[in-house]
């Protein structure tokens, strides 16, 4: 176990994806690693691929703790630390009139800023929620 979280933390991304079947072209710098959290960017492609995010990465230093959350706006996804293992990821898209920008988080909703309508942090709630997986510090988002 403590031989896979080393290599996941260690070892280059896309070699880590590549070891977990999924192919990713993209160069193995230590400089590509650092400055760029996201491992794979669907958003030029048309299908629907999953965004994978490096949760490791400083962009993300708010998920470490249970209850951080962001928005992130590179992908207008709501980003929050519901435990230990589960990141919830949420269209960061408001329900009422759809703006993206303005979002606080009380620990249980979401509260757009434009009207101040709240949205829980549930997956059965208004808020659309895509479907995470937490592997060490990859974070994979699919529709
Ligand atoms: S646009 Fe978000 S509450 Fe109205």
């Amino acid at each position: 176990m403590n031989d896979r979280r080393t290599f996941l933390k260690t070892a280059c991304k896309p070699l880590v994806l590549a070891a977990m079947g999924i192919s990713v072209i993209e160069a193995c710098s230590k400089e590509d690693n650092e400055n760029n959290p996201i491992i794979k960017d669907p958003s030029s492609e048309t299908t629907n691929e999953p965004i994978l995010l490096d949760l490791g990465n400083s962009s993300f230093s708010e998920l470490k703790n249970i209850g951080g959350w962001i928005n992130y706006s590179n992908e207008n996804i709501l980003l929050v630390r519901i435990d230990e293992n589960e990141v919830r990821a949420f269209d960061n898209k408001c329900p009422h009139q759809g703006n993206r920008d303005k979002w606080s988080y009380n620990g249980s909703d979401f509260t757009c800023g434009y009207h101040n309508n709240s949205y829980s942090n549930s997956c059965g709630g208004q808020l659309t929620c895509f479907t995470t997986k937490l592997e060490d510090d990859i974070l994979t988002i699919t529709n």
